[in-house]
């Protein structure tokens, strides 16, 4: 299985925190946005891993992540030049996936759950069709907003709907096999001129081929795509490291998942043994 990482947005939307760095790449808490869901891809031992970019930032991403190697991963780079909307990483990322299924990951999604490596399993178990997850929220307005059956079967998704069906909405980590290569070259823009990953979904749907896994209460999930809730996620992340595990630290992450051996991640925790997050993977 491939990974990709959406992270093409330059955060227009924040401006003007994010002229001078685009919005993967501002702090959250202790650490780049971008860390957190790659820690999610590699805690579902996803190796291969493609992270598109806007424009103008090669060097900022490659600067920070290099090819990988040092996390016993390979990070390939690909610009997207239009934003055109979420189910375009497919087309962008299409000689990436190959024949393989891929999981695709939104580069301002941040996931936190003690057994998430169980769920990540589970969801990658599945060999056809796709997987997306339901997460309960007060106001599912701004989102994909799943409609359930009285059988609490999954029967539709709107994208953005003013009268939401339900309150759980499909945060953005998402499961296909390799059919979503072709769904996504015959999708037709929406009316906010967008490749919809609903449509993604709601094509997986009318084939009988999606699985929508309801998150646990105990599950943290956090769409950074505003300045409050930036600000709200780095809060958040400073109060679950003060129990002393560390969220989106994708070095210990590594070693945990056994890409990198004890020496390698010393190594890595050396160069940083100024701060706390280097003296943090030094204790590991
Ligand atoms: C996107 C998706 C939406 C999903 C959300 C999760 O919204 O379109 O279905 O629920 O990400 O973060 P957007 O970021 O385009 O507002």
């Amino acid at each position: 299985m491939k990974g990709i990482i959406l992270a093409a947005g330059k955060g227009t939307r924040l401006y003007p925190m994010t002229k001078p760095v685009c919005k993967p790449l501002l702090p959250v808490y202790d650490k780049p946005l971008l860390y957190y869901p790659l820690a999610v891809l590699m805690q579902a031992k996803i190796r291969d891993i493609l992270i598109i970019i806007p424009p103008g930032e090669e060097e900022s991403f490659a600067s920070l992540l290099g090819d990988g190697s040092h996390l016993g991963v390979r990070i390939e780079y690909k610009v997207q030049t239009i934003a055109r909307g979420i189910a375009d990483a497919f087309l962008v990322g299409e000689e990436f996936i190959g024949n393989d299924s891929v999981c695709l990951l939104l580069g301002d999604n941040i996931f936190h759950c003690n057994n998430f490596e169980r769920i990540l399993s589970e969801a990658r178990q599945k060999e056809d069709g796709a997987v997306v997850f339901g997460y309960w929220v007060e106001d599912p307005r701004p989102f994909g907003v799943i409609e359930f059956d009285e059988t609490g079967q999954a029967i539709s998704i709107e994208e953005k709907p003013a009268q939401p069906k339900s309150n759980y909405i499909v945060p953005g980590l998402y499961f296909y096999d390799n059919q979503v290569v072709e769904i996504a070259k015959n999708l037709k823009p929406s009316a906010r001129g967008e490749l919809e990953i609903t449509d993604v979904n709601l094509e997986y749907l009318r084939r009988g081929q999606l699985s929508v896994i309801p998150f646990e209460r105990g599950l943290t999930w956090l769409d950074a795509g505003t300045a409050d809730s930036l600000l709200e996620a780095a809060e958040i992340i400073k109060a679950l490291q003060k129990s002393g595990q560390y969220v989106g630290a994708i070095e210990e992450i590594a070693f945990r998942e056994g890409f990198i051996t004890a020496e390698q991640i010393h190594a890595l925790g050396e160069k940083l043994a100024m701060t706390k997050y280097g003296q943090y993977l030094l204790k590991l």
